[in-house]
């Protein structure tokens, strides 16, 4: 026992007071191209479909497509909360706005990361989506969540663009590729 102890004596002796620890730090760098959500009905509707977020040299390409909507024009955004509990979709929380800009629309540049404008459902109730957005990070939006409005985005109308209701919730996570 003696022995360990002189051992351990010399060892902080020679490490001395000036020894700090040094903080393990892991450089995470995020390793995902393309992310998915599949959106699911919010409240009576019978809205479905999904969309996906790919890496591009211009931006995120954000490609989708849905069903069982009414004609015309319905909001489309990303939420802050990946949380699609509530029976009205509200869980999703706000518009996701990291940079706590004003309500636009997605070609402007001041307006939510979320503000990705309107999909237009034709009568056959069918929408899709095929655009690159400059603003949307792949990064940010991982775990967030996606809300289709019954009412237009009019991209000005703060702060949500008076798009009304929640027809349908979806979740951003890693897509299988
Ligand atoms: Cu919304
Ligand atoms: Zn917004």
């Amino acid at each position: 026992m003696k022995t360990y102890i002189s051992l351990f004596v010399i060892l902080f002796a020679f490490a001395g007071c000036a020894q700090t620890v040094e903080e393990e730090i892991v450089e995470t760098e995020f390793e995902h191209d393309e992310l998915v959500a599949t959106v699911m009905a919010v409240g009576d509707s019978e809205v479905s479909g999904s969309v996906t977020f790919t890496e591009d040299e211009n931006g995120v390409a954000i490609q989708g497509s849905f069903s069982g909507l009414e004609p015309g024009n319905h909001g489309f955004h990303i939420h802050k909360f990946g949380d699609c509990r509530a029976d009205d979709g509200t869980s999703a929380g706000g518009h996701f706005n990291p940079a706590e800009n004003q309500h636009g629309a997605p070609s402007d540049d001041v307006r939510h990361m979320g503000d990705l404008g309107n999909i237009e459902a034709g009568e056959d109730g069918e929408a899709t989506v095929d655009y690159v957005d400059g603003t949307v990070s792949l990064q940010q939006i991982l775990g967030r969540g996606i809300i289709i409005h019954a009412g237009e985005d009019d991209l000005t109308s703060q702060p949500t663009g008076a798009a009304g209701s929640r027809v349908a919730c979806g979740v951003i996570g890693i897509a299988q590729k």
